[in-house]
């Protein structure tokens, strides 16, 4: 969609930030990003667990998982499987519905009424669970047995692997999933507080709960259940990140201050001053930083001053020509982090590039780079070829968005995606019977509308393959972040590429 020039000037007189790309080319519409904005969402309905609603819109699913927790007498129906397997891990799922939520918190604003409803259902479809998570007791974080899952090749509908449950306790703590549970709940009470504030109060009292518990017995669930959640969701960087980043949602829901001296005091001690650049449900340093930036640029909290140049540090790093440069692009211009899921850190630093530039351009600010300085501006077209790669404008010509655009992958690893829909298939296809169709060579029978896979290698090659899920499986953490940076752009006015461009 072409916007003419008039209403270009209009916007540029309303906003200066929006205005710069109304003149940067773009290969997509803003209809493109608002279609992609819609898919992402779309995908969360795949991911679910439980009992559909009426309202599911992604129909070759069906219900499953409808007695989880019963092996613990607990009602733990609902959440989403986390990628491409039928287990509920919590660390990352609390991940995802933190990003989630921070996505509706910065750039609801700018999705239309219904796309906004649906955002806020993705969000809601795990804090429900995660409520029944934190509340029982003691705290549970996750649901299913990953060895004996990763054994089968089964739709969910059929799953009959263990669903065990695990827990974290006083005796086996685990800080970094009960930490990043508050800091999903915390951040999810903002986006019902106006809404549903009942649902927001229940949900800031419960994350104020569970942080308690998580910062009171202080251990990583590594430690104390390594051998059912190592290797899959290992916590590597500890659980001072997360008590730090739950402490910091928390003071953002609540403004209560004992969270802003709690900040103050630990803050060095868990990681603010670390270098690091692979923000993702491991890690949560750098989303802590841009997060507590922002009570310094827009709230001039004095506390967080040391948070902005922590901010931009890390920004720096991203950014091609500044001194503290340290990110790697693959020669077609994406960010690279490691083989495995890559586009998970695509999605989570371009998330963060476009909230910093939120921030930074609420008061004019910019970020500081050695001697040089970054605008807002830079930072949004940083976040831009990010996400357009991802779209399609890329050297293999490849949309990693399952459903968007001409050309996208086929043979996504993916249990439910590819085995026939129980609508189709009715009877049950076993554990062993289902890795026929891992093993085949024909395209998914179900596309999981929206899915962003691992992604491509540090060539930008790609292999449409099944059995390489490092490459083509998708997951929850990596699109989460990817609805708020859709959420800008489908609100940016966009330029087509023939355009002549000021730059
Ligand atoms: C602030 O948080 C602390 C710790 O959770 C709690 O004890 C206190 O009641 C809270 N204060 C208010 C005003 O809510
Ligand atoms: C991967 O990319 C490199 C560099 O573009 C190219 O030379 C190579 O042939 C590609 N490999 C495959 C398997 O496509």
């Amino acid at each position: 969609m072409a916007y003419p020039a008039t209403f270009c000037l209009t916007m540029q007189i309303l906003c200066l930030t929006l205005c710069s790309l109304c003149l940067s080319s773009s290969a997509f519409t803003t209809h493109d990003y608002s279609d992609a904005l819609e898919k992402s969402l779309l995908f969360f309905e795949g991911q679910r667990s439980g009992k559909l609603p009426s309202s599911q819109r992604l129909t070759w699913r069906a219900d499953s998982g409808l007695s989880d927790g019963s092996s613990s007498h607990v009602n733990l129906v609902g959440g989403y499987y986390d990628a491409g397997d039928n287990v509920k891990f919590g660390l990352p799922m609390a991940f995802t519905t933190t990003l989630l939520a921070w996505g509706v918190i910065e750039f609801g604003g700018s999705m239309q009424t219904q796309t906004l409803q649906n955002a806020k259902s993705a969000v809601r479809w795990s804090t429900d669970y995660l409520l029944k998570a934190a509340t029982a007791t003691p705290n549970t974080f996750y649901v299913g047995e990953p060895n004996a899952d990763h054994q089968c090749w089964e739709r969910p509908e059929d799953m009959d692997t263990p669903r065990n449950v695990y827990k974290v306790s006083p005796q086996n703590p685990g800080s970094d999933v009960a930490a990043e549970t508050a800091a999903a709940l915390a951040a999810a009470s903002i986006v019902f507080q106006h809404s549903d504030p009942s649902y927001a109060a229940k949900l800031l009292q419960t994350a104020m709960k569970v942080f308690d518990f998580a910062d009171r017995y202080r251990g990583s669930y590594s430690d104390s259940l390594g051998s059912v959640v190592c290797p899959f969701y290992c916590s590597y960087s500890g659980y001072q990140d997360e008590l730090l980043w739950g402490a910091s949602w928390i003071h953002r829901a609540s403004q209560n201050a004992s969270y802003l001296a709690y900040i103050q005091s630990n803050g060095h001690t868990m990681g603010a001053d670390d270098d690091d650049y692979s923000f993702s449900w491991d890690d949560k340093r750098a989303g802590t930083k841009v997060l507590l930036a922002k009570g310094f640029i827009e709230k001039s909290i004095e506390e967080f001053q040391p948070y902005k140049q922590h901010s931009d540090n890390y920004i720096c790093s991203l950014v091609p020509g500044s001194p503290n440069f340290q990110a790697q692009y693959t020669p077609g211009g994406l960010f690279y982090v490691r083989s495995g899921s890559n586009l998970q850190y695509v999605t989570t630093s371009s998330f963060l590039l476009l909230t910093y530039a939120k921030y930074l351009s609420s008061n004019g600010g910019v970020a500081t780079c050695g001697s040089s300085t970054v605008t807002a501006d830079k930072l949004i077209a940083l976040a831009k070829k990010q996400v357009d790669y991802i779209l399609g404008d890329n050297p293999a010509k490849m949309s990693y968005m399952v459903g968007f655009g001409n050309r996208y992958p086929q043979h996504i690893h993916h249990r439910g995606s590819s085995l026939p829909s129980v609508h189709a298939h009715p009877d049950r296809i076993n554990c062993g019977d289902g890795f026929q169709y891992l093993y085949s060579g024909s395209p998914n029978p179900n596309v999981l509308v929206g899915a962003i896979l691992g992604g491509p290698d540090n060539n930008d090659n790609f292999s449409d393959d099944r059995n390489n899920y490092q490459q083509s499986e998708p997951a929850t953490y990596i699109n989460a972040p990817f609805v708020g940076a859709l959420a800008f752009f489908s609100a940016t006015p966009q330029q087509p590429r023939n355009c002549k461009t000021v730059d």
